[in-house]
This record gives C-alpha cells, sequence and structure tokens, in this order.
C-alpha cells in the first residue's frame, strides 16, 4: 500500500519534470554507514525521479542533511549548516530544504528545528524515510512545512531503489535498530529496536550488486552478532556469512559492528573457513575498566574480552582488530583510564576510533553523577592516542616488504600519481600501479608503512 503510494508519487513528479531543465539535489551525511545507507536511498528514490545528483550545493534544487545525534559535536555542525542556508533560501525560494536522520528521532528536536530554522521545508525521521518521494510532492504542490515523524520502527520496506557511493564496494544493512541500551548510547533511541532482514532478501541484493561489477561487500548492523533473532525462520549470523561466502563473483566479505558480548565462536570459524569473508573484526571495548563496563551496561569483563582477543589471534594469526574507546565515562577515575591503556597496549590494535564522553539527553549517563571535568577529559584523551598509534604504527611495520592484495578503489586523494585501495584487513594502501587496476584485486609490495597507511608499488 505505501509502496503503490511511493511509485504514484514517484511517476506524478517525473511528469513535472518533463520541461527537459536538470534538477539537482544534494546530500551532507553526518555519521555512520546507516546513515550512510539512507543517504544512499534517498538518492535512489530522487534519481527515479530525474533529479541528478550534485556536490556543489549551491546548484542544488533540494538539499538534504541527514544527521546523526551520537555525540553532541555531531549536532552542532548540523545546527552551523542549516543556519547558513537561509540567505540560500532567500535568493532561491523554489529550493527545499530537509532535515532528517537520528537526531530528528529525539523528543522535541524536530520542533525546536522548524521553529529555529522556518526556512526548513521537510523534516522526518530514521522510520519513514521510505515516503520522503511523498512528502516532497506534498511540499512542492501545497507549499507548506512538511513535518512527520514515526516513533516506532515500521517493517522494513524492500525495494527501494538505491543510488550507491562507490561502484566498487556496496554496503548491505542485514539488520536494523539495537537492544543493547549501553547506558552512553542514544542509538537504540534513535534507531528503534533490532530486526533482521530476510536471508533471501540480503542475497538478492549482493547477487545485484555482482551484476553490477562490485567486487566487495560489508554486511552492516548496529549488533549484526544478533542478526537473525526474531525471523519466521531463525538463523544466526554465522549461518548467513556461510550462506553469503557462496554467492558467485563476489571477492571480499567484512561486517561490523560485533558486539563482543555476542560473538560466538562460529563466527570466528566461518571466517576462517571461508575464503571471501576477510580476516578483519571490529570489537569496540569501550573501556578497559571491568567497573566502567558494568557502568556502561556492556555485558562483559576485561579478562573476557582478552580472552577473546586470544581466540581470534589463535584462528586467525593474519586478522586486523579495530574498537571503538570511549574516555571520559562518569566516574572514570585515572585507576579505571590506566585500565583501558594497558589493554590497548596488550592489545594492539590495527585501528581504534577514540571518542571522548559527550553528554546523550535521556540516556542513563547523563543522569549519573560525577560528570568528568573537560580538561581531565582532554588529558586522558591525549595520552590514549598515544598508545593507540604507537600499536598502530608497530602493526603496519609488520607489512613493509610484504606482498598484499589490494581492492583498488581510485585514484590516491593525497597523491593524483598514485592509486588507492584496501588490504583485505582493511588497511589503507597509496601505490604506483596501472590506472586500468581500478575496481580490480591486485599484488601490492609494501615498501614503506606509515602510522595510519601503507606505500606501495604493484607487481
Ligand atoms: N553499534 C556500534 C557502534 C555505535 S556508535 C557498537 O556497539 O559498537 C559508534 C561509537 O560511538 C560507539 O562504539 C561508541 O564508542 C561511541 N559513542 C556512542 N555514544 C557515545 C557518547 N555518548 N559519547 C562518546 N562516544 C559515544
Ligand atoms: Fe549503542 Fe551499545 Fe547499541 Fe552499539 S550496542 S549502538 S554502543 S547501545
Ligand atoms: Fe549517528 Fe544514528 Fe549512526 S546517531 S552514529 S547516524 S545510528
Amino acid at each position: 500500500m505505501e509502496i503503490n503510494k511511493i511509485k504514484n508519487n514517484i511517476i506524478d513528479l517525473k511528469n513535472r519534470n518533463k520541461d527537459g531543465e536538470k534538477k539537482f539535489f544534494y546530500i551532507a551525511t553526518y555519521g555512520c554507514q546507516m546513515n550512510e545507507e539512507d543517504s544512499e536511498k534517498l538518492a535512489g528514490m530522487l534519481k527515479n525521479i530525474g533529479y541528478e545528483s550534485t556536490l556543489i550545493r549551491d546548484e542544488a534544487s533540494v538539499i538534504i542533511f541527514n544527521t546523526c545525534c551520537v555525540r553532541e559535536n555531531a549536532e552542532l555542525k548540523v545546527h552551523g549548516n542549516l543556519g547558513a542556508l537561509k540567505k540560500l533560501k532567500r535568493e532561491n525560494p523554489n529550493l527545499i530544504i530537509a532535515v532528517c536522520g537520528c537526531m530528528m528521532q529525539q523528543k522535541g528536536v524536530p520542533e525546536e528545528i522548524a521553529k529555529k530554522y522556518p526556512h526548513v521545508d521537510i523534516i522526518f525521521g530514521t522510520h519513514n524515510a521510505y515516503k520522503f518521494p511523498e512528502y516532497l510532492s506534498r511540499v512542492q504542490q501545497q507549499g507548506i512545512q512538511v513535518r512527520e515523524i514515526m516513533d516506532k520502527e515500521t517493517e522494513i520496506v524492500e525495494g527501494l531503489p538505491i543510488e550507491r557511493m562507490s561502484s566498487t564496494k556496496g554496503f548491505v544493512t542485514i539488520m536494523y535498530g539495537c537492544n543493547n541500551f549501553c547506558t552512553y548510547c542514544i542509538v537504540p533511541y534513535v534507531r528503534g529496536r533490532e530486526r533482521s532482514r530476510k536471508p533471501e532478501d540480503i542475497e538478492n541484493e549482493i547477487k545485484d550488486l555482482v551484476s553490477k561489477g562490485y567486487k566487495e561487500i560489508t554486511l552492516l548492523g548496529q549488533n549484526v552478532n544478533s542478526y537473525g533473532k526474531g525471523l519466521e525462520n531463525e538463523i544466526t549470523f554465522a549461518q548467513l556469512l556461510r550462506r553469503v561466502d557462496k554467492i558467485e563473483g563476489i571477492e571480499r566479505i567484512r561486517f561490523m559492528t560485533s558486539h563482543p558480548k555476542d560473538i560466538s565462536d562460529e563466527v570466528i570459524y566461518a571466517i576462517r573457513d571461508c575464503e571471501k569473508l576477510c580476516e578483519q573484526i571490529h570489537l569496540p571495548v569501550q573501556s578497559g575498566s571491568d567497573r566502567i563496563l558494568k557502568e556502561m551496561n556492556r555485558h562483559y569483563g576485561r579478562d573476557y574480552y582478552l580472552d577473546l582477543i586470544k581466540k581470534i589471534r589463535k584462528e586467525l594469526p593474519n586478522a586486523s582488530i579495530s574498537t571503538d574507546i570511549i574516555i571520559g565515562f562518569p566516574g572514570e577515575t585515572e585507576e579505571d583510564f590506566q585500565d583501558t591503556l594497558s589493554l590497548v597496549n596488550e592489545v594492539q590494535y590495527d585501528v581504534a576510533f577514540t571518542y571522548i564522553y559527550s553528554r546523550r539527553k535521556y540516556t542513563p549517563a547523563d543522569r549519573m553523577e560525577n560528570q568528568i571535568p573537560d580538561d581531565v577529559k582532554h588529558d586522558r584523551f591525549n595520552r590514549l592516542i598515544e598508545a593507540v598509534n604507537r600499536g598502530c604504527a608497530k602493526n603496519n611495520k609488520e607489512y613493509e616488504e610484504k606482498t598484499v592484495e589490494v581492492l583498488v578503489e581510485g585514484v590516491s586523494a593525497k597523491d593524483s600519481e598514485k592509486l588507492m585501495g584496501r588490504t583485505r584487513t582493511g588497511k589503507l594502501v597509496n601505490f604506483y600501479g596501472n590506472n586500468d587496476s581500478i575496481g580490480k584485486l591486485v599484488n601490492v609490495k609494501i615498501t614503506k608503512a606509515n602510522s595510519f597507511s601503507l606505500i606501495g608499488e604493484q607487481i
């Protein structure tokens, strides 16, 4: 029923774009791959109704801000950008400005945005992005501000058009939402409860990507290890991995994110046994202190996590392991912080995304006493980064003089004489190679390792 409505709107808008004049859309995406994927779907819907994508904001007739609220600084960026659009709208009253994404799912925020930025035409949330063509049509016909947020997640809408950013790597969401309620995190409040896509739908999307020449896919979810729960025919994440590995034509499969409490031995064995599954695991630890982990509601302790790392290293000796770490959680003492530092030194991560704790309204941690002062947070953050960088540099050194398989993504952003791509373990490689290698797998000899990337030559 909803889908038919969308199709009607698409036809309606197509007719109105018949005059041949080009219309562009510009989407600014903040936050994680969940938002990236939603933006790709918004782009797909807009392409379907005759719009073209542009990277020049000021030539667009539709501008969308897909917002994130995981930390305060993500929100501040959106406010700054929305304010700046006021002038553009005054100069071009036909411009349509839309704001969507996680920030809009927070209590009171859509109302605040509508009031503070009356030049915004459309406001919607994470559960109703598929209705965007309808909202656009409503604004174009009636010229009034459209604001619609759904508090609850809907059934998964399959079959939406999708316009992907990359032509070599495709992201495939396997499940939406999160049930974990880590005490610092807003995601479960803005993305709803966990729901999994049917394995057939996932397989079909991947087969479609293969037919378009994609070589690599990343399976996405806030907690992929609980994939399959609640489906009519229950299936585990490890079983899904083995099914997906059998799809012909795909060369590499990755996935994220794994919650340490839920990753099963079977998932580790699947990576070990399946040819296309890459030796890369993102395993956010958040803290090295048992006391803080408990306060964070993470449901595992330091020893459990370190044992897990040992198991992974035993089964997958070449695997790269990455993580997320928060410092400055309420009540974190210097001793707790030292526990995090020593864990980082022990694991020696390939990549670690480090965050300063940011208070999020309505989360339990926001109500906790002993919030940590900013200067203490910044001091710990700097010390943490030093430890993380030392580990990354050591890991990268191991690659020097070795030959690795690289999926070539394009010309290097830093040096147009070089190409760039990634190893199976996710390492960024800038290298001298043949331009016709773009989109292909090639062998590269690593000549030098930097802290965050590798340099090499195609052989
Ligand atoms: N589902 C994923 C990650 C979601 S958000 C997981 O469970 O790992 C990505 C990262 O943002 C988190 O891993 C956490 O490290 C960080 N984060 C979440 N809320 C935060 C907050 N309030 N302050 C600082 N960092 C936060
Ligand atoms: Fe947030 Fe925790 Fe869910 Fe990750 S697992 S999205 S950190 S609540
Ligand atoms: Fe941000 Fe939403 Fe992702 S809050 S991190 S965009 S799920």
